[in-house]
């Protein structure tokens, strides 16, 4: 429940704090630059983003660049403005009437999840949750064919902010990398359909806080690389979806130890047991139907396509281009589940 509203505007509580009611819990949550933050050590969370939290958003491109110059590369800063560029570049390139580069093209994100939409078809309606929404595209595209709630949740502070402005304000702000630390600000105008039904909070995937069974489509793209426990994360989506929801992942196998560590990967290594270290082959035997391994993550794989194209603009010469492994999930039916 909201404890208390210290700023509005536009509809939006942009601070103010929330009070789980809850008898075991009685704890109190921050909601800041309109993003509520429901995480479960809240201090360490707190810590880990201050910089972005407490970062303001009304600097001059010119005061942005001096700073940035000062903090160098590899810096926290400039970390977060390189995260802003390659995701904003991505989700709402396609707006911006400055980007004239056709070559690589915005948008690949959202080509995704048009690919997982048409093969994850009939989708359930219901709540729809963006698992890792990071700046929020796919949150808004979710919403402009849904009539209900549509969450995107991510722990990256800075670009849930930036989503959250671009709900508020109807505008994307962001610092578009061209070189080194060198960044062009943009700023353009972008307005989505039921966009009164998207919502951004701050929230680990691993972790979801909400009640069993509350989603009818759960999408995370590019994210299961991401988080410490891959098996988390299948296991949070399984809790949270009801069951005839679905789920709806895509996932680049780009392990790195700086995000999970090596024992928690899912396939990238032990090429000599059965899965040969091949991702999928170790994603097919968790999510296989009625398969001993299957109640893992008591999710079930239903459909999926091996390489679709995904690709992450560094900077002016650069782009990463993956071929992600898309998979369309439904939790595992009464007969898959341990003990069944
Ligand atoms: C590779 S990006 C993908 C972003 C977006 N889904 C896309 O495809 O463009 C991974 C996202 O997952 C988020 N993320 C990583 N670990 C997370 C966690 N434990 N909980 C929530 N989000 C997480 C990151 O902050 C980042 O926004």
């Amino acid at each position: 429940m909201i404890g208390a509203v210290a700023r509005e505007a536009e509809q939006h509580i942009i601070e103010g704090v929330l009070h789980c009611s809850h008898a075991e819990c009685q704890r109190e949550f921050p909601i800041l630059d309109g993003i509520p933050v429901i995480v479960a050590d809240l201090r360490r969370y707190v810590s880990d983003n201050v910089l972005a939290m407490v970062g303001r958003r009304d600097m001059t491109e010119l005061t942005e660049s001096l700073l940035g110059d000062c903090c160098g590369p590899g810096s926290t800063f400039d970390q977060m403005r390189q995260q802003l560029s390659f995701y904003s570049w991505d989700h709402y390139g396609d707006l911006d009437p400055l980007e004239s580069v056709a070559d690589p093209r915005p948008g690949s994100m959202l080509r995704c999840l048009d690919v997982g939409r048409r093969l994850a078809q009939p989708i359930p309606s219901g709540p729809v949750l963006d698992v890792g929404c990071s700046v929020g595209r796919g949150t808004f595209a979710l919403a402009e064919q849904s009539s209900e709630l549509v969450l995107g949740i991510d722990l990256n502070f800075a670009m849930l902010r930036l989503a959250a402005e671009v709900l508020r304000t109807g505008t994307v702000r962001y610092p578009r990398r061209r070189v080194g630390v060198v960044y062009d600000g943009r700023q353009f105008p972008a307005r989505f359909a039921n966009a009164d039904n998207v919502d951004f909070w701050a929230c680990d995937a691993t972790a979801l806080p909400f009640p069993d069974k509350r989603f009818s489509l759960a999408v995370s793209m590019n994210v299961l690389d991401c988080v410490a426990s891959p098996i988390g994360l299948l296991n949070s989506i399984a809790r949270v979806l009801n069951p005839d929801g679905k789920g709806l992942l895509t996932c680049p196998y780009d392990w790195s130890p700086a995000a999970t560590p090596l024992e928690s990967w899912l396939g990238g290594h032990s090429q000599r047991s059965p899965s040969v270290g091949a991702s999928e082959a170790v994603l097919h035997a968790l999510l296989a139907p009625n398969a001993a391994s299957a109640p893992v993550a008591g999710l079930e794989l239903i459909a999926e396509q091996s390489h679709v194209p995904w690709h992450v603009r560094l900077h002016d010469r650069s782009t990463m281009n993956y071929l992600v492994h898309l998979i369309v999930t439904q939790p595992a039916g009464p007969d898959d589940r341990p003990g069944a």
